[in-house]
């Protein structure tokens, strides 16, 4: 064994690619204090492509597994980097950290709130360690927007503005995406969102809202398939932080033309856009007798004594602003924010100490986006606290009792 961190990935499919692409970035930097010991997936062949991929780029090949129990026989692995569809991660981690494994574990932390309370109470019960994969926050922008409202210059923050509209008809990436069962789109996407509202402004306290489903049927990008959604694709809500800051929310991926974006913030001395999310757009602050961006912007920053998160990992695979620089390729730039959790979350295992976002981080996100179903099914104003701690669960039941069936 090697003083590195053996670590395993858990599901090979889309996201569990673009994992190992986030390992090896770390490699090419010479920041991976981790080893990247195997592979599992069900499917052998997903497993033994991605292996072989491995291999291609970072010189070594994986072992491969297609079953959990056989993958945690392996001393090699110390902590596993759970990548499978939502509807399995509780009952991967929870095994893995009884079995004496470190979790990392793609968002949504879980599918319900009932089982991804089972894995914090796991996580606390064991002393493993559990990390949520929230890359969003990782990047230079999300970074400098963080320290902008940290150091005070838009004053006392009204508003923050989280907005997406615009999409089609065609399936977003996956089937299972599409259903209430497994983890329907408007949950998987307002996941990466809630998680950017809470770094942003702080605890959510209250909800009004729901979801809905914007687009009856969806189709595959070719025509050949078209499929009937059970999820909602879409959600709206308005939303208040502990601190009182308003949020207004809304994820609609539907809707012909043009798309509208935005991430803003609103305070009583000033306003902030933020690009979107693996772009290599500029955070820009407007003042009462100024626009601050770019090195303008970081000077005022510094001028404040503001932290700004951009530690050596991230200068090291996404360049000194933490952005990837200007024109960067995408999966460059999407593997970067990878490497910099997957970094993060391997030097908390090290250091004995809690990942950036870790058990609590991303159940807190699924309560905030449960809040907003809860609320559509009560029809009215619920409080996080009564999603986080179980007493609010009416629109979950349906889909608890459809994972329990699975384990029967
Ligand atoms: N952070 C992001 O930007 C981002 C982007 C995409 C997906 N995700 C998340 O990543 C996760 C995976 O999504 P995906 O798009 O890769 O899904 P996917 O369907 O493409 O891949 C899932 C893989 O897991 C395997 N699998 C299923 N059950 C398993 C089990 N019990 N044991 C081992 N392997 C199993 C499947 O065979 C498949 O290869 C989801 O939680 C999703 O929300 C995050």
């Amino acid at each position: 064994m090697t003083d590195k961190l053996g670590i395993a990935i858990v599901g090979c499919g889309f996201m569990g690619r673009r994992h190992m692409l986030g390992f090896n970035a770390l490699h090419k930097a010479g920041k991976l204090e981790g080893e990247l010991v195997a592979l599992l997936d069900i499917n052998a062949e997903t497993a033994n492509k991605l292996a072989d991929e491995t291999f291609t780029l970072m010189g070594a090949r994986p072992d491969i597994y297609t079953s959990i129990d056989e993958l945690l026989k392996d001393d090699r692995v110390e902590a596993i980097d759970i990548v499978t569809d939502p509807r399995t991660h509780h009952t991967i981690a929870i095994k893995a950290m009884e079995a004496g494994r470190h979790v990392l574990c793609e968002k949504p932390l879980a599918l319900t709130m009932k089982t991804g309370r089972m894995m914090v109470e796991a996580a606390e019960r064991t002393g493993m360690v559990l990390g949520t994969a929230e890359n969003y926050r990782r990047g230079g922008a999300n970074r400098v927007a963080k320290a902008v409202i940290d150091s005070g210059m838009l004053g006392k923050l009204h508003l923050m503005l989280e907005f997406w509209a615009g999409g089609d008809d065609k399936i977003i990436i996956s089937k299972w995406r599409h259903m209430k069962d497994t983890g329907a789109i408007g949950l998987d996407m307002s996941i990466h969102y809630a998680d950017i509202i809470e770094y942003y402004v702080g605890p959510i306290e209250r909800v009004w809202g729901r979801g809905i489903i914007a687009e009856p049927t969806r189709t595959t990008a070719d025509g050949s398939e078209t499929i009937t959604p059970t999820g909602e694709d879409a959600l709206f809500a308005s939303m208040q932080t502990k601190d009182g800051v308003d949020v207004q929310y809304t994820y609609l991926p539907s809707g012909l033309g043009k798309r509208y974006q935005q991430r803003s913030l609103h305070g009583t001395l000033g306003s902030m856009t933020v690009p979107p999310d693996r772009s290599d757009g500029d955070v820009v602050v407007h003042l009462a007798d100024r626009e601050l961006i770019g090195s303008e912007l970081i000077a005022e920053l510094k001028k404040r004594g503001a932290f700004i998160n951009i530690n050596e990992v991230t200068r090291a695979v996404l360049g000194p602003d933490g952005t990837g620089g200007k024109g960067a390729a995408w999966a460059d730039v999407d593997a970067g924010y990878l490497a910099v959790e997957i970094a993060d979350f391997i030097d908390a295992v090290m250091q004995k100490r809690a990942p950036e976002v870790d058990g609590i981080g991303g159940l807190r996100a699924l309560a905030v986006v449960y809040a907003i179903l809860e609320s559509g099914v009560a029809k009215r104003e619920v409080s996080v606290n009564e999603v986080l701690d179980g007493r609010l669960h009416a629109y979950q039941d349906e889909i608890d009792a459809a994972m329990d069936n699975l384990k029967g």
